[in-house]
């Protein structure tokens, strides 16, 4: 849902920043060091309650203060204007109000505000190991099925005890009532995941098509263990295994997202320059796919995303986000690198040493 104003303080080298926003796009302009990516990972800590650069809270709070605050307004899906905030100091702690509510969880910002962030780096989700794409189709389960957060804790929860359980366990007897729960979880966590993805690549594929046309990209869901056994019975057939490793080997917490191209994975196949396309697609699938299916709107942040595209590819990737009818923020070192982004409905800020202003 679109934010209408940001107030930022002591966060990094921003000291105070109070800014309208438009709900179209919003284009941060401004030297190496400026500021720019502050500005995007403080709307990401908004609705994440964490950054995307640092675990450690005190990197992100300015040199010398004790604490840091981001507050804003967003608009909900009736057009009516609430506010949402988070306040975190030093020693770690977390306060997040939403719409005057006090004591938040950081579950409901991310409810508020789902964000996607496009950036340099973001080719990891292809290249890297499963764990990035299982937060990817996670990202979608949790905006479209509100049972999945609860559930998907209760299933960590549970898997952590069974693995302190196997250290000890001689017979199967002494899991097999816990596996019970944990079997009925992952099943539904499964089934879930099976269907968000099924819907997301009818979404996905033309897309993909319109940023690659030059390959055809597949995409295929793994649930972490074998399509054919029960969860239950295959606890039961790997608890030797199981035991000897001191962990359960398969489950939903090892699914994944297979991608291809000509059954070979992406990353064997396309170019730097290629997969950041294909992650694009894959960013821009998952939010017209949440605003046809919640009537939510996604927020992207580009982060130094836009100058590594040629001007052709850069204004279909604007297209398609003006099509979502997405709030975006765009950072770029010059004007220029953008103009190909403009639509009808944008602003531009100038950042300079932690001062952002409307041009
Ligand atoms: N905790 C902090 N307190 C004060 N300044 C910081 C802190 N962390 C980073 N900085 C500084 O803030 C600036 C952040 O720049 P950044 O947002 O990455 O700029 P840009 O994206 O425009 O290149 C850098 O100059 C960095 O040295
Ligand atoms: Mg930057």
């Amino acid at each position: 849902m679109p934010l209408t104003r940001i107030v930022i303080l002591d966060f990094r080298n921003i000291k105070a920043c109070d800014i309208e926003l438009s709900t179209g796009f919003n284009f941060l302009i401004g030297e190496n060091g400026s500021g720019k990516t502050s500005v995007l990972e403080a709307i990401y800590l908004l609705g994440h309650g964490r950054s995307f650069k640092s675990a450690l809270t005190g990197r992100i709070i300015t040199h010398g203060m004790a604490e840091l605050f981001v507050h804003g307004r967003f608009l909900t899906p009736d057009q009516i204007e609430l506010p949402i905030g988070i306040n975190k100091r030093r020693d770690g702690s977390t306060e997040v109000k939403i719409g005057g509510q006090q004591g938040q969880k950081l579950a409901q910002l991310a409810q508020v505000l789902p964000l996607q962030l496009i950036h340099p780096e973001g080719f990891e989700l292809l290249t890297d190991g499963p764990k990035a794409r299982r937060a990817y189709i996670d990202w979608g389960v949790f905006h479209t099925e509100n049972r999945f957060f609860d559930a998907w804790g209760r299933f960590k929860r549970l898997n952590k005890q069974r693995n302190a359980l196997l250290k000890t366990a001689r017979d199967y007897r002494e899991l097999s009532y816990w596996d019970q729960e944990l079997a009925i979880l992952a099943e539904q966590i499964d089934q879930w995941r099976a269907d968000y993805i099924a819907q997301l690549i009818a979404v996905a594929e033309p897309i993909c098509q319109q940023f690659l046309p030059e390959f055809d990209v597949q995409m295929r869901y793994y649930r972490g263990w074998d399509k054919d056994t029960p969860y239950q019975d295959l606890l039961a057939n790997n608890f030797e295994r199981d035991v000897v490793l001191g962990y359960t080997v398969s489950g939903p917490n090892k699914a994944d997202l297979r991608i291809k191209v000509a059954g070979t994975p992406v990353e064997d196949v396309l170019s730097r320059g290629q997969l950041k396309l294909l992650v694009c697609a894959l960013r821009v699938a998952q939010g017209q796919h949440l605003t046809a299916q919640t009537g939510k709107q996604c927020v992207y942040l580009i982060d130094d995303f836009a100058s590594e595209l040629d001007s052709q590819r850069r204004k279909r990737l604007a297209d398609c986000l003006i099509e979502t009818g997405a709030q975006v923020f765009v950072s770029s070192i010059t004007e220029s690198q953008v103009a190909d982004m403009y639509g009808d409905n944008y602003k531009m800020f100038h950042v300079e040493h932690g001062t952002i202003e409307s041009m």
